[in-house]
């Protein structure tokens, strides 16, 4: 039986196979595809890609399918980070474990290679192979709610203006900067699998529950973390004043809530035919290094 780790990979190798193939040079504006594909092809552990497919083959689908919904996904994530890298948002120098886009290619070009990313993703869905019209919308939809002006950016929103100070604000932000898009990796694999509603619902669940306990050991790692194996800058949220569940809970209220949400995942799950890769994911992300 194939273990989780190597079901990882051959997900992971799968996302870096098709977003290898994307934004090859155009001259004479050669330097936009250069500084997306810098970003994009900088290594990251691929979470909501690898989501997006490993949802689809539990429900019965062709993860080929899902594949192009997953490097769009990609495409959005990246393009978030570039842009929450930059000096008016978090100005970190450090991405993916190489210096970030702005500091190789300017600020003006990391602006514009995020927006590329951002709409190149919607072009990779629409053109989707394997899949229905409606279908197709259906990703276009779900995607798009997930990173728009109530998902992802309103999440970064509260994030810049430290509106979130208290258990519930702090919440409702992670579940928008962070859920959004994992919420959007698990209904991306449902849309590719032609699930029942009652499914995505679930698997919704599932997600959401996972982008809390994510963000959460996210701002663990920016205290605990080994730059090195991280990837990127240790102290910049106390450097940037950000206000974090580390502040108001502790490290140890960290691990407890990391593990309350991570089990809540598991459970959202449960009634899957086959969940066994999902439940390890789940568990693999509570006490990531990186
Ligand atoms: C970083 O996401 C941004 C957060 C939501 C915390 P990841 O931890 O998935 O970053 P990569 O893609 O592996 O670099
Ligand atoms: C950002 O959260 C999540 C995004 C929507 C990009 P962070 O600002 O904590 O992410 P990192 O730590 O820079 O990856
Ligand atoms: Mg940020
Ligand atoms: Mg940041
Ligand atoms: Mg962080």
């Amino acid at each position: 039986m194939e273990g989780f780790q190597t079901r990882y990979d051959r997900y992971r190798a799968a996302v870096e196979e098709a977003l290898q193939g994307l934004f090859l040079r155009n001259e004479p504006y050669g330097r936009l595809q250069e500084a997306m594909r810098y970003s994009l092809l900088a290594g990251g552990k691929r979470v909501r890609p690898v989501m997006t497919l490993a949802f689809c083959e539990a429900l019965g689908g062709d993860a080929r399918r899902a594949l192009p919904l997953g490097a769009a996904l990609e495409c959005v994530h990246t393009y978030s980070l570039i842009h929450d890298d930059l000096p008016c948002m978090d100005d970190d120098d450090l991405r993916r474990g190489r210096p970030t886009c702005h500091k190789v290619y300017g600020e003006t070009m990391a602006v514009l290679a995020g927006d590329a990313l951002q709409a190149e993703a919607f072009r990779l869905i629409s053109q989707a192979p394997g899949l229905s019209a409606e279908q197709r919308i259906d990703a276009v939809r779900a995607l798009s709610a997930a990173c728009g002006g109530d998902g992802m950016v309103a999440g970064q929103v509260l994030d810049m203006d430290g509106l979130a100070r208290d258990e519930a604000s702090l919440r409702d932000m992670c579940l928008r900067k962070t859920g959004g898009l994992l919420g959007a990796a698990a209904g991306l694999g449902c849309i590719a699998a032609g699930a029942s509603l009652e499914v995505r619902r679930q698997a919704l669940s599932y997600a959401e529950h996972i982008g809390l306990a994510f963000q959460v050991r996210d701002d663990m790692l920016d205290v605990i973390a080994d730059q090195a194996e991280f990837g990127k800058p240790v102290g910049s949220d106390r450097a940037e004043g950000k206000r974090t569940f580390v502040d108001l809970l502790g490290l140890e209220g960290c691990e407890s809530l990391v593990a309350e949400e991570t089990r809540l995942a598991r459970e959202a799950i449960a009634g899957f035919p086959e969940s066994g890769f999902l439940l390890e994911l789940a568990d693999s992300l509570a006490d990531r290094r990186k």
